[in-house]
């Protein structure tokens, strides 16, 4: 062992079970359900300068995910001052953005599809990290569209990602950034953002149902139009609609307000981010700003 500890690095600090410890001191059951059947949810919030972006609406989800897939919500109580205190000890507080990754699972049991039948605790597991790599997306970027093979229920924040990995690695293999995913001929959502179109310059997005996540950053953007006079109608796209819009963009919590400039190869519109698209990100980066 080194004489010297090696100084903790940010993001070494999580939050589990409970208690603050250094991630390499963590230990997960292989008897966890959420690790031997992806049976739990989770929250991703982010940070700019230290302060949060609607933490209330992310608790408010954290609670609806929890209630709807039966488990405890009231593990949800102590959990959001976890978010800034994760920022806090990593120092993440002050300045940049970070982002708080929170997921509960049913807990730890011997393997059965039921849920167990003593009481058993929740897994609880937080940590804060600088948000991901992404590279230059501002400027736009490039989506294919699949085929929607997640389950029903895509209104709870499932940790069971695995069709939603599936199709992100296709769109990354194809060297695009999101898979939009299409289901009875209709554009829902993209792998792990919602999605906007544009067409004769009224924004349209999927109606809140349980076949998208009722994404935050969505509901950001759709009280921007509304208070921006911007033309919304919360109707989704059929694929060929999706095909001919005038301008399409994804948002996202870590992602923010992204445009897709090509779609499939084809050049969206005239394959520049388009002139809605543009204002609402500036709107969306002031909303931020401001604290909304
Ligand atoms: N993804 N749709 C899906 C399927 C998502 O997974 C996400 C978020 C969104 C956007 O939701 P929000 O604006 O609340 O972030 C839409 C998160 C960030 C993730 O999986 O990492």
């Amino acid at each position: 062992m080194d004489a010297v500890a090696a100084a903790p690095r940010k993001g070494d600090v999580v939050y589990f079970d409970g208690r603050y410890l250094m991630k390499s001191e963590v230990t997960v059951s292989p008897d966890d359900r959420g690790f031997l059947l992806g049976d739990g949810i989770y929250e991703v919030a982010a940070a700019y300068d230290g302060r949060f972006v609607a933490l209330d609406r992310h608790m408010d989800r954290l609670r609806a995910s929890l209630r709807e897939a039966r488990i405890d919500d009231s593990v949800a109580d102590p959990l959001e001052s976890v978010f800034g205190e994760l920022l806090e000890r990593n120092g993440f507080n002050e300045s940049g953005t970070a982002m708080v990754y929170l997921q509960v699972t049913r807990g730890v049991a011997p393997r059965t599809h039921a849920f167990p039948k003593t009481k058993v605790r929740p897994t609880v597991y937080a940590y804060a990290a600088p948000f991901p790599e992404m590279g230059d997306l501002q400027s736009g970027t490039g989506a294919i569209t699949r085929p929607d093979l997640r389950w029903s229920r895509c209104d709870i924040k499932t940790i069971s990602l695995i069709a939603n990995c599936m199709a992100n690695q296709e769109a990354k293999e194809s060297g695009n950034f999101e898979a939009i995913l299409i289901r009875n001929n209709v554009a829902l959502e993209g792998t792990h953002t919602s999605l906007f179109g544009v067409m004769g310059g009224e924004v349209r997005t999927a109606p809140l149902s349980p076949l998208i996540l009722p994404g935050i950053t969505r509901e950001i953007v759709v009280g921007l139009c509304r208070d921006n006079d911007i033309p919304l109608r919360e109707e989704a796209m059929t694929e060929s609609e999706l095909r001919s819009a005038d301008e399409l963009f994804i948002t996202g919590t870590t992602t923010e307000v992204v445009p897709i400039i090509r779609l499939d190869g084809e050049p969206v519109g005239n394959g520049r981010p388009g002139p809605i698209t543009l204002k609402l990100e500036n709107l969306y980066v002031a909303a931020i700003r401001a604290g909304r």
